[in-house]
């Protein structure tokens, strides 16, 4: 069977490096060397070694490899295509990506412009790095797969069965737009707000916090009207994303979003592929997007700072 290949070796990476490789042969694809002997820690606790095969896009470019089955893009979302064009030249244009950013930023742009199969992966799978040699599988979840103009239901089910036998469970989908907007809409509510005030997501029910979360909901919500998306668990319109948004801050109540995580080690957030489609949709649906504006350029004055 060809290989696949991981271009992006953080968390997610390193997860699907390790999980796929005991399966079919995996390439992880770095922009610097990494060391080939990698340490995953199950949920459960125990740490797993396993020899990956490393290389950097610069060692692939020299080599003329076989072409991969497909290329799973890793990075964070606002270096996904230059991730992907230091591969361009390497691979033929018709191989299938999967993308696996959060957010909707990257997914349409290399939708577009990439003239082969483009997946898109959504998932609740969890994993943090704790060096160059080790990523932690900090909570199982499951992952839906699907291609946005919803042609290539056949790839998405071949990848999601792969995955599954991985023990990465998913399922592949017609309905991944709806889902990655839903996933950026939870997170739009949750994820500036605790990064800008230093907090764990439970903090937000607090009386400081929760008017804040409203009011970002409210236009959030009419934005997701606007673009077709479904209110979630077949309720109606804002009251059921703030049902949900409240839903997940209680279930994560101790979690340290992403944003956070990246603010206080000083890297820069993933605002750009959350807060940016949902400003952009507002100004073209010509919605109100003061609060969501406000947060995103508290942000981008936040990371000016580092
Ligand atoms: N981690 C999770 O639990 C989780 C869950 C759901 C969704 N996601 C989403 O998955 C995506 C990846 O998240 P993550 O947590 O895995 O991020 P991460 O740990 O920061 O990993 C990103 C990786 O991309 C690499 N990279 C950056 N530019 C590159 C380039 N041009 N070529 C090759 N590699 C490059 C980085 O390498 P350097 O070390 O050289 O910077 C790093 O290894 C994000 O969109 C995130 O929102 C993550």
């Amino acid at each position: 069977m060809p290989p696949h290949w991981i271009l992006g070796p953080g968390a997610i990476g390193r997860l699907l490096a390790h999980s796929l490789s005991p399966l079919v042969a995996t390439t992880l694809i770095g922009r610097r060397a990494l060391p080939e002997q990698q340490v995953l820690t199950t949920p459960e606790g125990q740490q797993r070694v396993q020899v990956l095969n490393m290389l950097t896009a610069a060692q692939l470019a020299s080599e003329t490899p076989n072409p991969p089955a497909f290329v799973h893009i890793t990075t964070k979302a606002m270096a996904a295509e230059a991730a992907l064009e230091s591969l361009a030249s390497v691979i033929p244009s018709t191989t299938p990506l999967v993308l696996w950013q959060n957010g909707f930023l990257a997914q349409p742009r290399i939708s577009q412009a990439w003239p082969g199969p483009v997946l898109c992966a959504t998932t609740t799978e969890g994993a943090y790095l704790t060096g160059d040699d080790g990523v932690v599988h900090a909570g199982r979840g499951h992952t839906f797969i699907g291609d946005l103009s919803n042609q290539h239901g056949e790839l998405a089910e071949t990848l999601a069965q792969t995955l599954t036998q991985a023990e990465l469970p998913a399922t592949a989908v017609s309905d991944i737009r709806q889902r990655l907007w839903q996933k950026l809409a939870v997170n739009a509510a949750i994820n500036p707000l605790v990064a800008l005030n230093g907090v764990r997501n439970g903090e937000l029910r607090t009386a400081a916090h929760s008017p804040h979360v409203q009011s970002v909901v409210k236009e959030v919500a009419a934005i997701m009207l606007a673009e077709g998306i479904q209110p979630p668990n077949g309720g109606q319109g804002e009251q059921a994303w703030l049902a949900l948004v409240w839903q997940v801050i209680a279930s994560t109540a101790n979690n340290k979003a992403s944003m956070l995580q990246d603010v206080e080690a000083k890297r820069p957030t993933e605002r750009g592929a959350i807060l940016g489609p949902l400003i952009e949709s507002a100004q073209r649906h010509k919605l109100p997007y003061g609060v969501l504006q406000a947060l995103d350029t508290a942000i981008a004055a936040l990371e000016a700072g580092y």
